[in-house]
């Protein structure tokens, strides 16, 4: 039975390399709606794992095999540690026996990991296949699937390898979001709650207001904080797809958040994107410190959160960190630190975040401090 389907429609301008974010619901049921027009011929490789094999894969199967798409399948393993040299390798070869062209397409079915190493393995085989995202967590859908950051981890961090390479489509369905654990969801939400603080205060009012509707998981809201956050992110990716500038501005929240991220171990113990609304947290803090942001507006951002549960794993980690020097050690390692200089994204107020270099390092300690002894 083919489920009806509404959708809204974001465009990354990227010239001959735009693409289109398809947002609503039951889309996966009707995936190759959208998909059957990139492919040149029917045939693809849908790239997912067992988590999302056991759950929704078969639906987007289903759909396939009635438009007569032919595809293979490879299931990797759910979790952080798949984003490795072995399994992109593993991926490659794949896509090379089972006879994929350079024009062929392939499909990373999945949430951050998979949809980050498929889109590597895209852009490396035959130097380069589309492929289409078919991101599955909030967090994908509001992030990781958008903008063409592809990569794998290596020994010395996380997303140390990759490329960018865009998708030629994201095909965002919502209904994946309606089985996602809370924990899943209000980590990805962290991610939805940085595009307000960054860059548009209308849509951290809008959240403030639709609390309720947005924990119960709406749809009339998820659609709305999707398209939303995909719109904020596209406008940025377009201005500034290598990350000269402005799209750093994407890393509020996440030296500090990398660092206790790191610090845990990148385990279950934090998961990114509440590593990233703490990180934000402590950015309004530290701006405020800094005197650029007023106490007010740090009050606001962190009475939504306490709303919203976001500010439990902060409680969590109290006294189970590593030493506050031990941290701003972690910091001056992470990839956006330039020639020993730590750059933040910090705030002058919500909604108007902008990057600061050689900050005075008392201040980021006593803010550490305050929060996590
Ligand atoms: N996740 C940050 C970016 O895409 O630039």
């Amino acid at each position: 039975m083919t489920l009806k389907y509404t959708y809204k429609n974001v465009l990354v301008d990227l010239g001959s390399r735009s693409y289109n974010i398809n947002i609503g619901y039951n889309l996966l049921a009707n995936a190759s709606d959208f998909i059957k027009p990139l492919l040149p011929r029917p045939k693809t490789v849908v790239v997912t794992d067992t988590y999302l094999y056991k759950n929704h894969y078969l639906g987007l199967k289903e759909n396939l095999d009635q438009n007569n798409i032919d595809h293979d399948l490879i299931v990797l393993e759910q979790g952080e540690r798949t984003k490795s040299w072995q399994n992109l390798e593993y991926l490659v070869e794949e896509f090379l026996t089972k006879k994929i062209e350079r024009n062929d397409l392939v499909i990373g079915l999945g949430g951050g990991v998979i949809g980050d190493l498929t889109g590597f393995a895209a852009a490396i085989t035959r130097r380069g296949i589309p492929f289409i995202q078919i991101p599955t967590t909030l967090l994908a859908q509001v992030d990781s699937s958008v903008g063409g950051k592809t990569s794998i981890n290596s020994q010395q961090g996380k997303n140390l390898v990759g490329a960018f390479y865009q998708p030629r489509l994201v095909l965002s369905d919502l209904s994946v979001l309606e089985t996602l654990s809370s924990r899943d969801f209000m980590a990805g939400y962290g991610e939805v709650l940085k595009y307000g603080l960054l860059g548009d205060k209308g849509f951290f009012e809008w959240l403030e207001s639709n609390a309720k509707s947005i924990k119960k998981r709406d749809r009339k809201a998820m659609i709305n904080i999707v398209n939303r956050s995909c719109k904020i992110k596209s406008k940025i990716v377009t201005q500034d797809e290598r990350e000269k500038g402005q799209r750093a501005l994407l890393n509020l929240g996440h030296t500090f958040g990398h660092a206790l991220e790191t610090a845990t171990g990148y385990s279950d113990k934090l998961l990114h994107g509440e590593a990233v609304a703490i990180g934000c947290k402590l950015a309004f803090e530290l701006s405020y410190k800094l005197g650029v942001c007023s106490e007010e507006d740090v009050l606001r951002v962190s009475k939504h959160m306490t709303d919203m549960g976001m500010l439990n794993p902060l409680v969590k980690l109290k006294g189970n960190l590593p030493s506050i020097n031990d941290l701003i050690d972690i910091m001056h390692q992470d990839k956006k630190s330039q020639e020993g200089v730590l750059n933040f994204v910090l705030v002058g107020g919500i909604g108007q975040a902008f990057l600061a270099g050689n900050l005075e390092m008392n201040m980021v300690q006593e803010v550490l401090a305050e929060n996590l002894s």
